[in-house]
């Protein structure tokens, strides 16, 4: 997929939602098969896959959602404020994303095997949950935040926040 911005920083950031968006594309059709999953043996299969999915799937997200956290965001919010504007939203969804999560790997700890239909469901509901979350979370930043940034963050600056989020989030 062709990449929108051109400052390296914000590149980098916009890179890194490529791969997430990618990754995510690993896991999340098992969530919309378990919805109508009937089978309760092959439902408590396709969990275990989920599962391990999303347990590789944090590691990069979660690096990724600290590097705009650390960097991007305090860079960005002395030029548009942190009290009020885009980014309250945009970490309180960083937040809902960990905790959808968090909530299904809970609900899924232990032996899959003695996890009903009913169960398996709520969990892959959790996971469907973070999948909007960080869908519109991609989407809010891409519109919103990398946009001001590009246009606002000074040169100096904006390549030292490069530096910093110069790292590898796999
Ligand atoms: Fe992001």
């Amino acid at each position: 997929m062709e990449l929108t911005f051109e400052k390296p920083a914000i590149r980098l950031l916009e890179n890194e939602h490529r791969y997430l968006a990618y990754l995510a594309e690993e896991w999340h059709p098992i969530v919309l098969r378990l919805e109508e999953e009937e089978d309760l043996h092959t439902a408590r299969v396709l969990l275990g896959t989920l599962r391990e999915r999303l347990e590789r799937f944090r590691i990069p997200l979660k690096k990724h959602t600290d590097k705009e956290e650390e960097h991007f965001f305090p860079v960005l919010g002395g030029y548009i404020g942190f009290e009020q504007g885009p980014l309250v939203g945009i970490q309180e969804e960083h937040r809902e994303i960990e905790a959808y999560l968090d909530h299904f790997m809970h609900r899924t700890e232990g032996n899959p095997d003695l996890l009903l239909l009913d169960e398996i469901r709520a969990a892959a509901r959790d996971a469907g949950e973070a999948f909007e979350v960080l869908t519109v979370n991609r989407v809010k930043e891409e519109s919103v935040l990398f946009p001001i940034a590009e246009a606002r963050i000074l040169p100096k600056q904006m390549l030292g926040l490069y530096e910093r989020m110069n790292t590898m989030i796999v």
